[in-house]
């Protein structure tokens, strides 16, 4: 086999908040050479989530830290281009950590998922919606909002990867449904691309006033993504019984703080419940999710957006994006050209 040439980027210092240009450094090294029940994986797209950033610091996780010298850990997509493992035929579309790299190599493990030959064509809506992250948003908001018909739900970072969908889903079960996002282009996707009732912009209106006038009916779900100051706000505005759904603390992984809400006491007054998920637990679940969403998407419920970055030296700027608010829907780093688009 010709010696192909894999771009990575590397750790190479932990960051303190964003990811800083002498935080990574990018090489290049030979893709390496496959044992038996290995396949060479050509990356197409890096999918960036903000637990990336979490895997920088030092800090245990559900995910061991990125060591100083490693690539960069990332969920991406891509298509088999040598194989000696009966898993994986060439040219089929697998999901993977593929880090941030152009080949990685890949087993028949719990890691790698093959994509069915129905969805291999859309890669980005693999990587948006019918994937990893559209079932992050269908577990938290179907077993732990439960929303239903008639009820309000709140979702923040709404214009983001997760709370796009999880609004979505939260509309299809029946629910009045209330974005959160920063700046008034967000609220207009939001709403006009989304489907959502109504979007708050927390960059610009007080927050509290507006749950107000949006939730006049007080909230029975909320789906949050950032924690802060909006899941204080809307711990505020509770309706009896509601259902909090900790789905991510996006507001404070730079910072590894975590200022505690202070209106959690109306989790007792409105007896109400304030319940974490991490999706993974819930791998076996991931067809169903994966057949709901399918099925929603072919029923025409369902939109998805992309913010694609191009090539490998933009990994760290869409990394960063997510913490600046520089994406609206998924953000993906497209390494190369998908051969069945
Ligand atoms: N529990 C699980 O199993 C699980 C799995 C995957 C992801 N997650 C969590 O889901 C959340 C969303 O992740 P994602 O990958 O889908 O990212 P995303 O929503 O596509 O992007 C992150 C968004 O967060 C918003 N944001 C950033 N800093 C903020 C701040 N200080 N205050 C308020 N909003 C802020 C930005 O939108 P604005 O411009 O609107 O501020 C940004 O676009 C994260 O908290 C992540 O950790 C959880």
């Amino acid at each position: 086999m010709p010696e192909l040439p894999n771009r990575q980027i590397l750790l190479r210092r932990r960051p303190t908040g964003l990811v800083a240009p002498d935080d990574t450094e990018l090489v290049t090294t030979p893709a390496p050479q496959l044992a038996e029940g290995e396949a060479l994986l050509r990356t197409t797209y890096v999918g960036l989530d903000a637990a990336v950033r979490t895997w920088l610091n030092d800090q245990p996780g559900y995910l061991p830290p990125v060591q100083l010298g490693e690539v960069i850990r990332a969920a991406g997509i891509g298509e088999v281009v040598q194989t000696r493992c009966d898993a994986f035929a060439i040219g089929d579309v697998v999901t993977t950590l593929s880090g941030f790299q152009e080949y990685v190599i890949i087993r028949d493990d719990v890691f790698s998922t093959p994509v069915p030959p129905s969805d291999a064509t859309d890669q980005l809506a693999v990587m948006s919606v019918f994937g990893p992250t559209g079932a992050t948003a269908y577990i938290g908001m179907v077993d732990v909002g439960v929303p239903q018909p008639g009820e309000t739900a709140v979702v923040s970072a709404a214009a983001g990867a997760t709370g796009s969908i999880a609004g979505q889903i939260a509309k299809i079960a029946g629910a009045r449904v209330v974005g959160i996002a920063g700046g008034p282009e967000k609220c207009r996707a939001v709403v006009e691309d989304f489907g959502f009732d109504a979007c708050i912009d927390y960059k610009n209106e007080d927050v509290a006033a507006a749950l107000k006038q949006h939730c006049p009916k007080r909230v029975d779900v909320y789906f949050d993504n950032v924690g802060g100051p909006i899941l204080d706000a809307v711990l505020g505005r509770l309706a009896q019984n509601a259902r909090v759904v900790l789905c991510g603390v996006i507001s404070s992984y730079l910072t590894g703080e975590h200022p505690g809400p202070t209106n959690y006491v109306n989790l007792l007054a409105k007896t109400a419940r304030m319940q974490g998920f991490n999706a993974l637990d819930q791998w076996g679940r991931f067809d169903e999710a994966y057949a709901a969403l399918r099925k929603w998407g072919d029923d025409g419920l369902l939109s998805h957006r992309e913010t694609v970055f191009d090539g490998i030296g933009s990994c760290v700027d869409a990394l960063n994006g997510l913490f600046t608010g520089a994406n609206i829907g998924k953000t993906l780093v497209k390494l190369s050209e998908p051969s069945a688009n």
